[in-house]
């Protein structure tokens, strides 16, 4: 069997709202393979967004462990985090609406 290209393990993700630590992410855990289309679905608030942060490494759990292709980018530094994004990642933001552009500007 191969290997997951995407594991999270036991993440936890608390906000600081003044001295209050508010959980987003209580214990997350997943796997998933290469090649398979995952959906991530939960009502507003539920840390779809606060996930998706810590697993594309543009944010850091306050626990746990993310592994993309077998390397723990926990403990990875902001310059190998930028390294990761560029030859793994692609982000599409909800706000980048290509149906919104004008077919001249599309080509
Ligand atoms: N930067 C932040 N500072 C403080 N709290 C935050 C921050 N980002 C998210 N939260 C809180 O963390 C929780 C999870 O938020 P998140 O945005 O991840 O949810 P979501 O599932 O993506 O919601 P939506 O469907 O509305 O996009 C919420 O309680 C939210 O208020
Ligand atoms: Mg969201």
């Amino acid at each position: 069997m191969t290997e997951p290209i995407i594991i999270v393990e036991d993440v936890h993700k608390s906000y600081l709202m003044g001295k209050e630590a508010v959980p987003a992410l209580r214990g997350v855990s997943l796997e998933i393979q290469p090649g398979e289309f995952v959906c991530l679905m939960g009502p507003s608030g539920s840390g779809k967004t606060t996930l998706l942060n810590i697993v594309g490494g543009l944010d850091e759990a306050s626990r746990g462990h993310v592994l993309i292709d077998g390397e723990n980018i926990v403990s990875l530094n902001e310059n190998k985090l930028a390294t990761l994004r560029l030859h793994k990642m692609g982000f599409i933001f909800r706000t980048t609406i290509y149906w919104q552009i004008s077919p001249r500007k599309k080509m």
